[in-house]
């Protein structure tokens, strides 16, 4: 029969058989050779993916989340979750087992267990199924996959992913963590993996990128931070996205409807469990489950709990509904781009401090990002302008990605029209796929020396050649580029004033030119030292924890683990011992402009609100003073306390 042939033949076999199915590879033309594997991966706090993507923090990992050592094989962790006395049938202890093949994640054949004890834990192993045609060739995440899950072909069994939402053994504590585990085909824990056939990550880290957590730097004593451990979530199961057998009796797609209701009720409960558990305790991993509830409840009428109950990924949430103060076709730009391509992510992300949930304008106050209404989305255009269209990061995953940008003419253009200001489009009329060079020389700055200011272009994107020019100066001054043609130079001038520079990047497919203003005034010594001279114990840290002229409030008022409303923030600043570790943690070496020490406290998205404004000439100085200090490479300084404690 033409479905076992799939299994043992080649790829020719695919293209005659195949039919019936909608077999999703595409073409994966934004994905190019130059671009890097930045799948995955941290973006905006690139400079901690050298230290959190390492073997020394998969063995943190797992010192934490298995300190017994417990769950080093697959039996072993089925054991310690009580899968023994897990039963379809039993109400306290129910077991649930699902088999679809994931055709917009990794194209997997997913064979999943579930089970949801009384006690509020939950555990779900999935053996994932992959035919290999050819090694890595975009066929083996095909249609294959599902019958090999179906039949538990264990020669195709390409391992086991785990997840368990459980208190952490040892800790004393009742606060539930969901903890990532991947077992080989022959059931032993390993510690890194290749989820996208783009090379070996190691474990947990590229697991908790999609499952809604935040990432930071072991602590000083080598341990795993609180805020990552407890801020991964599990995911909802998006129903309709799922490829299903239509010749498996069993395994069609109404068969397998309630299994997959159930197991969505599941996960919508460890939601409630951690939002509850936020709201009384305000930790550093806080995250409301308002909005991921929301949309759970929603594609079920409602009535996820409710047996027979099936799922309608037609439900638009009340933030993304259409209302005369948003602008048309709201509920499109939800249902055609934000619900297939971003919120599987972006709804577990996020984190909302005290009064903020409560505040009116809670949309646009705080808030890391995560997607709940078309007016927290929209706030941070000119970061989903550089993210999706730019770097071409966004969708985070190859194969979500891939279908991001299929059709051109589909979700790129139509998120494309909500942005404000949006110009990637060719001749044509059409989106700019990424890949074209895109200047990234820094912002506007302010410098106190006329000689030898460095200059980088380090941060853009895609370029291969580069042309620094400057193309205006003060009546009367000149000025020139050490080596104009470098990605990496510097600047001489010799008077004080504005001097325009543009830098020019190009590669085959095109070139980008960005103008900025270098301002130079030797007068300003003292909030904008020149920038090798600036370091953290005396120039950075007295300006987050004194009053100083250009910031409304000192970081420290909030960023402080002891002030009631903010319990819980997830960064502080208070302590010497670790304030600098902390700042680094949140600073992009690469392009400082991104650094979201600094992003969070010049806008509104910021539980802070706008607390520099650098609208203003104090606060456009107290800006460059922390930029140039971070263009300079960071660096501490000499006061023991705080750079050596
Ligand atoms: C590209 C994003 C992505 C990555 C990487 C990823 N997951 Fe998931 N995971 C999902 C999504 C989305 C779901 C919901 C079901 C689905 O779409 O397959 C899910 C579901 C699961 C489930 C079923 C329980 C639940 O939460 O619904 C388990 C178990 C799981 N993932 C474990 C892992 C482990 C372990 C890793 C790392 C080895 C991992 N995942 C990596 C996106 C991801
Ligand atoms: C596979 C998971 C995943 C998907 C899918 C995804 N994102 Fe993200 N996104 C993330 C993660 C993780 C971060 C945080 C990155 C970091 O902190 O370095 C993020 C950050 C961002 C940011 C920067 C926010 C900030 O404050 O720095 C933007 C903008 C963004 N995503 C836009 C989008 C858009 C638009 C889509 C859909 C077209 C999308 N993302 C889809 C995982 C995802
Ligand atoms: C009025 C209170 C307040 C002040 C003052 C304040 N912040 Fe915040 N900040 C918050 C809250 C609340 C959050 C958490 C919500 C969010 O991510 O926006 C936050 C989040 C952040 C984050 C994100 C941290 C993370 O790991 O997610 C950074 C970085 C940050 N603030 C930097 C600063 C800096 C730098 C200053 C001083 C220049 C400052 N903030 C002043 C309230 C404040």
């Amino acid at each position: 029969m033409c479905r076992y042939l799939f299994l043992v033949l080649s790829v020719l076999a695919i293209a005659g058989c195949g039919g019936e199915r909608d077999d999703t590879v595409v073409t994966p033309q934004a994905v190019t050779t130059e671009q890097p594997d930045h799948f995955l991966k941290f973006l905006n706090e690139r400079s901690i993916n050298d230290e959190v993507y390492t073997e020394a923090y998969s063995q943190a990992y797992y010192a934490a989340v298995d300190p017994n050592d417990e769950r080093t094989t697959l039996d072993d962790w089925k054991a310690a979750n009580d899968f023994h006395l897990c039963s379809p049938e039993d109400p306290d202890h129910t077991l649930v087992k699902v088999v679809f093949r994931d055709t917009k994640d990794l194209g997997y054949g997913r064979n999943m267990t579930a089970c949801s004890h009384s006690d509020g834990r939950v555990a779900v192993f999935v053996n994932n199924y992959v035919v290999k045609v050819f090694p890595g060739d975009p066929s083996n995440y095909g249609p294959l996959n599902l019958d090999a899950a179906i039949l538990e072909n264990s020669e195709h069994l390409a391992g086991t992913n785990a997840i368990e939402f459980s208190p952490v053994d040892g800790s004393g504590s009742a606060q539930m963590a969901a903890k990532f585990y991947t077992f080989n085909p022959l059931g032993r824990r390993i510690i890194s993996a290749d989820l996208d056939g783009r090379g070996k990550k190691p474990m947990p880290q590229p697991c908790l990128l999609c499952h809604g957590a935040r990432l930071m730097p072991l602590e000083e004593d080598g341990s795993v931070p609180d805020v990552s451990l407890y801020s991964a979530k599990m995911n909802q199961l998006e129903v309709d996205t799922f490829e299903y057998s239509a010749a498996y009796n069993g395994f069609r797609r109404s068969q397998q409807e309630e299994g997959l209701r159930q197991i969505n009720s599941f996960v919508r409960d460890t939601f409630a469990q951690a939002d509850s558990h936020c709201e009384a305790n305000r930790t550093p991993a806080c995250w409301y489950g308002d909005f991921a509830m929301e949309v759970a409840d929603g594609r079920y009428g409602g009535a996820i709990d409710t047996p027979g109950s099936t799922y309608d990924e037609s439900f638009v949430p009340a933030g993304w509904q259409e209302s005369i103060d948003r602008p048309a076709g709201v509920s499109v730009l939800y249902t055609r781009v934000v619900q297939p391509h971003c919120i599987a992510c972006h709804s577990l992300r996020g984190t909302y401090i005290g009064e903020v949930r409560a505040a009116a304008d809670a949309d646009t106050d705080g808030s890391a990002i995560n997607f709940e209404s078309y007016e927290s989305f929209i706030g941070y255009s000119d970061l989903i302008v550089d993210y999706v269209y730019h770097r071409g990061v966004m969708p985070l995953s190859l194969r979500n990605y891939e279908k991001f940008w299929a059709d051109r003419d589909g979700a790129p253009a139509i998120l494309a029209g909500f942005l404000p200001g949006f110009d990637r489009y060719d001749d044509q009329g059409k989106v700019m796929v990424p890949g074209l060079p895109v200047s990234k020389p820094g912002g506007d700055r302010i410098v106190t020396t006329t000689s030898a200011v460095p200059l980088s272009a380090e941060a853009s994107l895609y370029a291969r050649d580069f042309l620094w020019e400057v193309i205006d100066t003060p009546p009367g001054a000149s000025a020139a580029i050490a080596s104009p043609e470098s990605e990496v130079t510097s600047f001489d001038a010799d008077m004080d004033g504005d001097y325009t520079v543009r830098l020019t990047t190009s590669n085959l497919r095109g070139d980008d030119a960005h103008d900025f203003v270098i301002t130079v005034d030797n007068a300003l010594n003292s909030l904008a030292k020149s920038q090798g001279d600036l370091r953290f114990d005396v120039d950075i840290a007295p300006l987050m924890r004194a009053p100083a002229d250009g910031v409304n409030q000192v970081c420290t008022s909030c960023h402080d683990p002891g002030n009631a409303t903010y319990q819980g923030i997830p960064v502080a600043y208070t302590s010497d011992a670790d304030v600098y570790t902390n700042v680094l943690a949140r600073i992009d070496l690469d392009e400082p402009e991104n650094s979201i020490l600094l992003r969070k406290p010049t806008r509104m998205q910021h539980g802070g609100g706008v607390v520099i404004d650098t609208d203003t000439a104090d606060g456009w100085l107290v800006y460059n003073r922390f930029m140039n200090w971070i263009r300079a490479g960071a660096p501490c300084g000499t006061d023991a306390t705080i750079c050596a404690p």
